[in-house]
């Protein structure tokens, strides 16, 4: 992979997480508005029915990103505020919402980066089986379309979807997030349908857009075995295929990663003529989302991959709040991985960050760990850079504090402190020294670019 001279360093959020305004405007209900609505499925039954109110702030949030020198942002949209049925009627104010964001950043020398889809399906499609159904191909194809149409001109890298491992494992299969579903008869056709949706959401990018830059993004942890033993190494590589290279790999045109997970031969039912060819897509780039590392062991009794997770406490790590070890390694090794596929021809780190308690003391939050994770994964990203991988931009998750999902309000990843209550902004010590950070490698890369220029 050759290197450019461009870095791009941004941050990211989605908009389930930050937007809040959850039924105004002719926005329809996505699974998360009903999931987190209904007792018993996120920490302490909240909701990001406010949550930032983003929705209303954005002009304000966006000047704080443009005082820290924040020149890359990526966010999502939410379909049900665009398509509220899903599919057919399109909400003028939701178009509106996004063209004045979108116009907003620019205007102060941010580039909008847009994820299509971070897993805020519209809860009528839901009701129509969701991921399960072949359909949601079609729907998925005539959501981007509109926003191809209306966004198109202005917005120069799309990501198709976040995540799609962790949205149909934690939605349809272990059924901790939206939807709430269970087990391999829901998982598995909500992952071939996700995978056909990637790559067939790329190409309507391109088919309007032929100039932007698509790419769409995985999430990945560098797995390692619990010991030495045969049998929890090949639990590792089962992890492995599972976690990091079931997405990838039919995008790729390398068919799911069968030969490791038998389990996945189930596919066959769901799978239509030409599909094969249909998964893959040429990216332009793809971005990988890292947080951790995992330790793998064999089990008997977890059923169909054999494995357990050995989590941080276990193995008397301090976790964050999200229980994850800090590991900065694990990117280094997760950008040699991914880059080492041939179709791949650059990367994002679209998301890295870390959840740790915040205090706020006369109107400041001396975050030291987070900045110490920041710096540290950081660190190893330009090492494999410098080895000739092709990366070229990274993003920190996230730029201020919102809704974790089913953990809540509870683990805070931001670089700007939210009071949930007043709605007051801090920017932590983390965010000034992502700002400092910025201004330095501008410096540096300008000094360069000068150097070349004489030589
Ligand atoms: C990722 C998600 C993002 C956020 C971080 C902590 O898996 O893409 O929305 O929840 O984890």
């Amino acid at each position: 992979m050759s290197q450019s001279n461009d870095f791009y360093w941004g941050t990211s959020v989605a908009a389930y997480q930050i937007e809040g305004a959850w039924q105004e405007d002719g926005k329809g209900l996505s699974i998360w508005d009903a999931f987190s609505n209904k007792k018993g499925n996120t920490y302490l039954n909240q909701t990001a029915n406010v949550s930032c109110d983003f929705y209303h702030r954005y002009e304000a949030d966006l000047d704080i990103m443009q005082s820290l020198g924040i020149r890359h942002f990526r966010f999502s949209l939410a379909w049900s505020r665009i398509m509220p049925q899903g599919t057919g009627h399109v909400n003028q104010k939701g178009i509106d919402f996004y063209n004045r964001l979108i116009d907003s950043c620019i205007k102060r020398g941010i580039e909008p980066w847009v994820t299509l889809y971070h897993w805020d399906l519209p809860h009528v499609l839901e009701q129509k089986g969701g991921w399960t159904n072949r359909h949601v191909v079609d729907w998925f194809k005539d959501y981007s379309e509109i926003c191809l149409k209306h966004f198109g001109d202005r917005v120069k890298y799309w990501m198709i979807l976040n995540e799609p491992m962790v949205f149909t494992g934690a939605g349809y299969f272990l059924g901790i997030h939206a939807p709430g579903k269970r087990w391999l008869k829901n998982f598995i056709p909500a992952m071939h349908h996700a995978a056909l949706c990637q790559a067939e959401g790329a190409r309507i990018v391109k088919h309007y857009q032929p100039q932007a830059q698509v790419g769409t993004t995985f999430s990945c942890s560098y797995v390692t075995p619990f010991s030495n033993s045969p049998r929890d190494v090949q639990a590792a590589q089962r992890v492995d295929a599972l976690l990091n290279r079931l997405y990838i790999e039919p995008s790729l045109g390398m068919g799911y990663p069968v030969k490791d997970l038998p389990f996945l031969n189930r596919v066959e039912k769901y799978f239509r003529n030409g599909d094969e060819k249909l998964l893959s897509f040429e990216y332009d780039f793809i971005g990988i989302q890292n947080y951790t590392r995992e330790v793998a062991k064999y089990s008997w009794w977890m059923p169909f991959v054999n494995a357990d997770l050995v989590k941080a406490a276990n193995r008397g790590i301090e976790p964050t709040l999200m229980g994850w070890e800090v590991y900065p390694e694990c990117i280094y090794q997760m950008l040699h991985k991914f880059a080492s596929y041939p179709g791949v021809k650059k990367i994002f780190v679209t998301e890295n960050g870390a959840a740790f308690p915040d205090k706020v003391e006369n109107n400041r939050v001396h975050d030291t760990k987070r900045t110490q994770y920041l710096k540290d994964h950081i660190a190893q990203v330009l090492r494999a850079r410098e080895e000739g991988i092709r990366v070229d931009g990274y993003f920190v998750w996230t730029f201020m504090d919102n809704f974790e999902w089913a953990e809540g309000y509870r683990p805070r990843f931001g670089l700007v402190h939210i009071d949930f209550d007043t709605q007051q902004r801090i920017i932590k010590d983390s965010g000034y020294w992502y700002r400092d950070w910025i201004s330095q490698q501008t410096t540096i890369l300008n000094a360069s670019l000068v150097q070349t220029v004489q030589k």
